[in-house]
């Protein structure tokens, strides 16, 4: 830590000492920030290096199952891209969403993983019913264990496969739906965007949080996090969806794919929107 300057040395005492500036960087009290929780990727992705070397060699993918800490590196990420600014700018990008989640609606969250935002909306919004659906009971678990503790009523939440939601999706039921990070590596990704659109009644809306990039690699030399982006891709979201038979999309299938799927679902007003303090996402405003 000190060869790398991340912690200093006072070699007269040989105390160590966090910089408070570095520490605005590097600590989870620096809430938006924190670099350090995108570190972590490198050993959950490192843990299944000779697995996808496997992959290369003789096809197929790497299943969920194999990367033990995934959900809760996700849930950090996810906790500080998102819930740190979904009242300040995430929400607002629907108008009138605020006015109509405090008279009450019902949302989903499709693939919530152990996503800690629908539960601080339904504590935020007591007269709206939420509803999550993720395919791995530890992350629903977890999440229901912490709606549990803050005594949430108004939340359920489903451990289920979304790869035929085309078929089993109910009709006409939510007023807003929404997917953080997720759409590019499910297994069969058109199956879940057609299921939410059946799901989502005419007037709804649905708020869809993919990665920012385009389809077409020489587009994407400059981007500021491709590198990252194409790696993670690579050790994790396209291979957990080829583990599924799937179609392995990965997380830089771009913003024209992504027109592309949620038109072939049935979409017909497609808004794409970006933050100015998030580099990594594309924020679109779907409806029927
Ligand atoms: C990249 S994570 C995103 C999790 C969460 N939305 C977030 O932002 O923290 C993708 C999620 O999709 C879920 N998933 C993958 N395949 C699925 C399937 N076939 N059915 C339901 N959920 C699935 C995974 O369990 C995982 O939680």
């Amino acid at each position: 830590m000190v060869t790398a300057g991340v912690v200093e040395v006072d070699p007269a005492t040989n105390r160590f000492v966090l910089p408070a500036e570095h520490a605005a960087w590097l600590t989870r009290a620096a809430a938006a920030d924190n670099l350090a929780v995108f570190a972590q990727y490198i050993a959950v992705l490192g843990g299944v290096e000779d697995d996808i070397v496997e992959c290369f060699q003789k096809g197929g993918g790497v299943p969920y199952a194999k990367y033990p800490r995934f959900h809760a590196v996700m849930a950090e990420d996810s906790g500080q891209s998102v819930l740190s600014s979904l009242e300040s700018h995430i929400l607002p990008l629907v108008p009138g969403l605020v006015a109509r989640l405090a008279a009450g609606i019902r949302v989903l969250d499709v693939t919530c993983g152990r996503r800690r935002i629908l539960n601080h909306l339904a504590a935020l919004y007591p007269n709206s019913q939420l509803a999550e659906m993720d395919l791995s009971p530890e992350a629903i678990a977890f999440a229901r264990d912490e709606a549990t503790e803050k005594r949430l009523q108004n939340i359920e939440f489903v451990a289920v496969d979304v790869s035929d939601f085309d078929t089993t999706a109910p009709s006409a039921t939510f007023d807003c739906i929404t997917t953080f990070d997720a759409i590019h590596d499910q297994a069969k990704p058109l199956h879940v965007l057609k299921g939410i659109h059946r799901a989502l009644r005419d007037d709804g809306v649905y708020l869809m949080q993919d990665i920012k990039g385009s389809s077409h690699i020489h587009n994407n030399i400059a981007h500021p996090l491709g590198t990252l982006l194409y790696t993670v891709s690579c050790m994790h979201c396209l291979t957990v969806s080829l583990a599924q038979g799937g179609e392995g999309l990965g997380a830089m299938w771009g913003e024209e794919k992504t027109r592309e799927y949620l038109q072939r679902a049935g979409f017909r007003s497609i808004e794409t929107h970006q933050l100015a303090h998030d580099l990594q996402n594309n924020w679109y405003v779907v409806r029927k």
